[in-house]
């Protein structure tokens, strides 16, 4: 068990506090930035709209980033979805530059998958608490050590923790990859997410060894709560990222991917849900099911000791601001190392033509 890197498990406990020590120096920086008045989202949304199309330049934007930056991409003929789906969109889209909205792998997959174009953020700082509990060195010795493993990596992944993979996944396509791969008899060495991972076991019955990190949004929400709110809402269906806990899971009506979530709310009967997920995907389920309510499912504390109040830290970094200096500066360009990248590839591609076969 000791090569197993643990965030908030009991594996090692040296390495338990470098990791939660590594996440929290990345918090503390992650100062979320103020709300602009009217008056000045007005100016930068009329100044992004003019630069986008004089640079020939489209947004990629993560449901979970601010709603302001959401409706931005929908207004221009950007886009707003999953992690799978926005690489499918960079990868397609005809423009010069793409401006992703959401956290660094999901520049760099964009990057890996059109190495052409320039692909901008609003802001370089901001990570995922998986990718920075994930460390190459590491886990490349972690794969030294089980070589018949096929290595399968979340996409909230380095670019060079992807290049050591055989596959890299999303949420949305994970179980039916890891399906794939225990019909062909063949162990499967995950990383890095555990919650994810060992539902993933339990859904496919893949022999699996996991990697120990989490999302630190997602791990915060709590069975014990969750139980309490369907006591007191028995008509609401619950609704859940595979992120979340073991015993969170266990009480959902369903587990998917963000656009999976979405999709579920609409076409479940019930007229309302408890969600755990990130709050800034209650905009797009208010827009696909008006009619409907959507409640967010407890997280650890209340008010002042909610420790991520289901937001994300790293995707409440984007703002309009920094957007709007990005694309007038090209500032905070996404560059991956050129043979990383061909080799982060394989992977993707391999992700990216399953999801075409399958139709995901
Ligand atoms: P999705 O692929 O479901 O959008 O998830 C990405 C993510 O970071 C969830 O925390
Ligand atoms: Fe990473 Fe969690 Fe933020 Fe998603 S919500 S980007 S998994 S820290």
């Amino acid at each position: 068990m000791q090569e197993i890197h643990p965030v908030g498990g009991i594996v090692d406990e040296g390495r338990l506090i470098a990791d939660t020590l590594l996440v929290k120096q990345y918090l503390d920086r992650a100062v979320q930035p103020d709300a602009p008045s009217a008056r000045e989202r007005a100016e930068y949304r009329g100044a992004i709209m003019d630069l986008l199309e004089r640079r020939n330049a489209m947004i990629v934007a993560h449901y979970y980033v601010d709603a302001d930056l959401q409706e931005l991409a929908e207004e221009s003929g950007g886009f707003v979805g999953d992690s799978l789906e926005m690489a499918r969109f960079g990868r397609d889209c005809a423009a010069d530059v793409l401006i992703v909205a959401g956290v660094r792998f999901m520049g760099e997959t964009a990057k890996i998958l059109s190495p052409d174009k320039i692909v901008l953020m609003p802001t370089l700082e901001a990570t995922c608490s998986l990718d920075v509990a994930c460390p190459v060195d590491e886990f490349s010795r972690f794969c030294d050590a089980h070589p018949d493993h096929a290595v399968v990596v979340y996409a909230n992944t380095s670019a060079a923790v992807k290049a050591r993979a055989d596959w890299v996944v999303t949420s949305s396509i994970a179980v039916d990859v890891v399906d794939h791969l225990a019909a062909e008899g063949r162990p499967v060495l995950w990383a890095p997410d555990r919650h994810l991972g060992a539902y993933i076991e339990r859904v496919t019955g893949a022999e699996m060894l996991l990697w120990d990190a989490a999302c630190i949004v997602h791990e915060e929400f709590k069975a014990r709560g969750l139980q309490d709110l369907i006591q007191v809402y028995p008509d609401a269906a619950v609704l859940a990222h595979p992120e979340s806990p073991y015993g969170v899971l266990e009480l959902a009506d369903f587990v998917g991917s963000t656009t999976q979530i979405i999709k579920a709310a609409k076409e479940f009967p019930n007229r309302r849900f408890i969600v755990a997920t990130d709050q800034g995907i209650f905009r797009k389920l208010q827009m696909e099911a008006p009619a409907k309510e959507f409640i967010v499912a407890p997280t650890a504390g209340n008010g002042a000791e909610c420790r991520s109040c289901a937001s994300c830290p790293w995707m409440g970094l984007n703002s309009l601001p920094d957007m709007l200096e990005s694309l007038k500066n090209g500032s905070n360009e996404v560059l991956v190392d050129k043979q990383l990248s061909r080799q982060a590839m394989v992977p993707l591609r391999r992700m990216l033509d399953f999801a075409a076969n399958s139709r995901s």
